[in-house]
């Protein structure tokens, strides 16, 4: 496994691939790896030849007051955990590689980004768009795999490789959880003890949404506000958003169907934590 930490060099390695022939299966991260990154790992190992694991906490994803400076970070760790999954090359640049001086250059979907997170972290979708665009560029992927924990960004970036014809497959992967059902998610670190156990309310409310609607409960208003009173028994939990959303547009519905997902953000203490899911299945 070889670590690579400009883009002149990365783009050397996929043009030798590409003059082999092989197929280039991408996973971009900010690291700190956990198992949900590491089944992206393990599924791009089946679908390329090449299999290129990108880590770069992304500056312009973060907003001011975010957590960009206590972002965890462990390369050493994260290469061991790569090299046993069978990762040929990480991608790890420092900022200056990617946005050296005098970068002007922005990507911007419209309308998906403003709601949910997006109304929250204004800016954090078009910091995710110009990265994501810049690492395509980059690694040339034939295939890229993201988590479908963020579920919004997902949606945006299928939005933005069919918008600007991107020539690479986007699969979103099941979530991964803790044995209790939290996601997982490298900022869970931020965690206390009591903290990490409050914040199986997410999960939890989840499984009350989706009983509700497995019965006939299918009123999205009264869904949200069963979650609502639920969350707040919890003494540090303080709620961003819930929403029930078209899977597609996002557009917020008022009566659950198919295409129904459930989406939450809620503040642990400082963190801030989301979670989804179908709600009938
Ligand atoms: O999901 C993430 O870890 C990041 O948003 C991504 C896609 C790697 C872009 O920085």
């Amino acid at each position: 496994m070889e670590i690579v930490s400009t883009v002149a060099t990365m783009q050397q390695r996929v043009k030798e691939a590409k003059g082999k022939g092989q197929q280039i299966a991408f996973v971009p991260t900010m690291g700190y790896l956990h198992d949900g990154h590491l089944s992206l790992l393990k599924e791009g190992r089946k679908r390329g030849d090449l299999l290129v694991l990108s880590i770069f906490v992304n500056p312009t994803q973060f907003g001011r007051g975010e957590d960009f400076e206590d972002y965890p970070r462990d390369l050493q760790r994260d290469s061991e955990l790569a090299e046993k999954i069978g990762v040929d090359i990480i991608f790890a640049p420092l900022i200056n590689e990617m946005y050296p001086r005098g970068y002007a250059t922005y990507v911007d979907v419209e309308g998906i980004t403003e709601v949910l997170c997006g109304a929250t972290r204004p800016g954090h979708f078009r910091g995710v768009t110009t990265v994501v665009n810049k690492l395509f560029n980059i690694v040339q992927p034939h295939v890229a795999l993201f988590g479908n924990k963020d579920f919004q960004q997902l949606t945006v970036i299928h939005r933005m490789v069919l918008d600007l014809n991107m020539p690479v497959e986007v699969v979103g992967m099941p979530i991964f959880r803790e044995d209790d059902g939290l996601a997982m998610s490298s900022r869970n670190v931020y965690l206390s003890g009591s903290q990490r156990q409050q914040a199986l309310v997410l999960s939890q409310s989840l499984e009350v949404a989706r009983r509700m609607a497995s019965v006939g409960d299918l009123d999205s208003h009264e869904i949200i506000e069963t979650l609502k009173e639920k969350i707040s028994t919890q003494s540090e939990a303080r709620i961003d958003y819930i929403k029930i959303c078209h899977q597609l547009t996002l557009e917020e519905q008022r009566k659950v169907d198919a295409d129904s997902v459930l989406l939450l953000a809620v503040f642990i203490g400082k963190t801030r934590l989301i979670d989804n899911g179908f709600l009938l299945y």
